[in-house]
């Protein structure tokens, strides 16, 4: 598609010794940037010709200008340092010399030095002050604390990197690919927007992003999370695949934010408003919904309503679970002990009571295995921080005294089974239609929908697996 319409426009450029050839040898390195730089060098190269029309008796300076002009008006807010002063000085050279700004701020460039972030109300200081509180009184850490500095979401994408199965793994990253692919395989519309639940560093989100765009979508992105430094990150990270004018990182925390289905729709509304409908084209995008990680560290019966109220029923929800490995659920949970309770977890989890000024050696990190307290048949890992002297922690007015013996909780990872999946997503009225295991059966990825009345058949996604039937 690409290469037809720039054969045009090398058609038209004048038999001109001097663009000729530095045209040619851009040409590899155009189609290579991909269809954004593409549709870029396209505009600019039409824009061109029609100059080129008019004025190609006039020594083809004015044809420099107005290429250069449109290529970075469109895309000067990216650069990584101002555009030069075309006011002065248009050499002949000077198309040759924009390619070559062209091509630097392609992909994997620095973008905007501004973004654009919707902050919710669930993350505005009173409300994190209030939920901060909150944590201390009740001796439970709540898990947004761990990732609420841009030094915990370091030491996190650190952990993450060094040790989580989908960034080390290649049957994981298989596991994670072939749901992308059935996800993929169902937007029949043109225009895809993925809304990105606690999406971290985008690294999963960006990959299914990528293979949308690959095959023909328009996508657009809600990277949404508790941390404004992950929200930035996971921007960052999709922006070689979305336009920035198409991504819209939203601030909030998913375990507070009642308004969200709401806000979702607002945010991305933005987008829709600058189409007009045509009889019989749909206008809006199909939606995709992801929720990788992050089922381990909330209580299921409190997020799970939360997550199916965001599922319309168009909608396509991506899910992933840490699972228990083997027959026997207890011995898998004590199999997988060891990847909570090893250095790099304690020095991330740890960074909460430093920062409040706890010191390393007020007691000890313990990691133990519990059940489900809310008696959901499932089993975590959790982390508590036993006091060995006391300390007392000041957040401005407010004191809170901790005596030896005591302890704080501060983190829980639930332990999952397919079955124990389904029939919590299905209590909360979300259905599995696919799922993909991993070969150490310690992570899984969920296709789901919202429950219709009448459920349809699982059938209709080739190559996905079939639950599995060992619980
Ligand atoms: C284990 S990470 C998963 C990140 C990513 N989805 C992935 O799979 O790589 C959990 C993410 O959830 C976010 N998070 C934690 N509590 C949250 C909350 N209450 N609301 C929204 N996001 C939250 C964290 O900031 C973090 O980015």
């Amino acid at each position: 598609m690409k290469l037809p319409l720039l054969s045009r426009l090398f058609e038209d450029v004048p038999d001109n010794p001097f663009y000729q050839p530095r045209l040619a040898r851009w040409l590899p390195a155009v189609n290579a940037t991909g269809n954004g730089l593409s549709a870029i060098f396209l505009t600019a190269g039409y824009l061109f010709i029609q100059r080129k029309k008019s004025d190609c008796a006039s020594q083809n300076r004015p044809l420099d200008l107005a290429a250069l002009d449109v290529c970075l008006c469109h895309r000067g807010h990216h650069l990584p340092s101002a555009p030069p002063d075309f006011s002065t000085a248009i050499g002949s050279s000077l198309l040759f010399r924009g390619l070559v700004l062209l091509r630097q701020i392609g992909e994997n460039q620095p973008m905007s030095a501004v973004a654009n972030v919707f902050i919710h109300a669930s993350q505005f200081p009173e409300a994190v002050r209030r939920d901060l509180l909150e944590s201390l009184r009740t001796r439970k850490v709540n898990h947004k604390f761990h990732y609420d500095s841009v030094r915990q979401t370091q030491k996190w994408l650190a952990l993450h990197q060094a040790c989580s199965p989908s960034r080390n793994d290649t049957d994981c990253q298989a596991v994670y690919e072939r749901g992308f692919e059935a996800a993929a395989a169902r937007v029949k519309a043109k225009r895809v927007h993925l809304i990105g639940l606690g999406c971290g560093g985008g690294q999963k989100d960006s990959r299914l992003l990528k293979l949308l765009r690959d095959s023909g979508k328009e996508v657009s992105y809600t990277p949404c999370d508790v941390s404004t430094a992950m929200v930035l990150t996971a921007r960052r990270t999709v922006l070689t695949v979305v336009p920035e004018k198409n991504c819209f990182p939203l601030v909030c925390d998913l375990a507070t934010a009642d308004d969200l289905p709401e806000v979702l729709e607002k945010v991305g509304s933005a987008r829709r408003a600058d189409r007009t409908p045509r009889r019989g084209v749909p206008t809006n995008p199909a939606r995709l919904v992801t929720f990788f990680g992050m089922i381990p560290n909330f209580e299921p019966q409190t997020i799970l309503p939360r997550l199916a109220s965001l599922i319309q029923a168009q909608d396509s929800l991506l899910f992933s679970a840490n699972l228990a490995p083997g027959p026997d659920f207890a011995a898998g949970v004590r199999r997988i002990l060891p990847q909570y309770d090893n250095p790099l977890t304690r020095d991330w989890l740890m960074t909460f009571l430093l920062d409040l000024g706890v010191e390393q050696t007020d007691g000890e990190l313990r990691f133990v295995i519990e059940d489900d307290p809310a008696g959901n048949d499932l089993k975590r890992v959790a982390a508590s921080f036993h006091f060995n002297r006391r300390r007392r922690v000041e957040i401005e007015s407010e004191a809170f005294e901790f005596r030896r013996g005591e302890s704080v909780r501060v983190f829980f990872s639930y332990r999952y089974t397919p079955g124990r999946v389904r029939q919590l997503l299905g209590k909360s009225g979300l259905a599995v239609q696919a799922e993909w295991i991993t070969k150490s059966e310690e992570e899984g990825v969920f296709l789901c929908r919202r429950k219709q009345r009448r459920n349809c058949s699982k059938s209709s996604l080739g190559g996905a697996s079939v639950p599995a039937s060992r619980d």
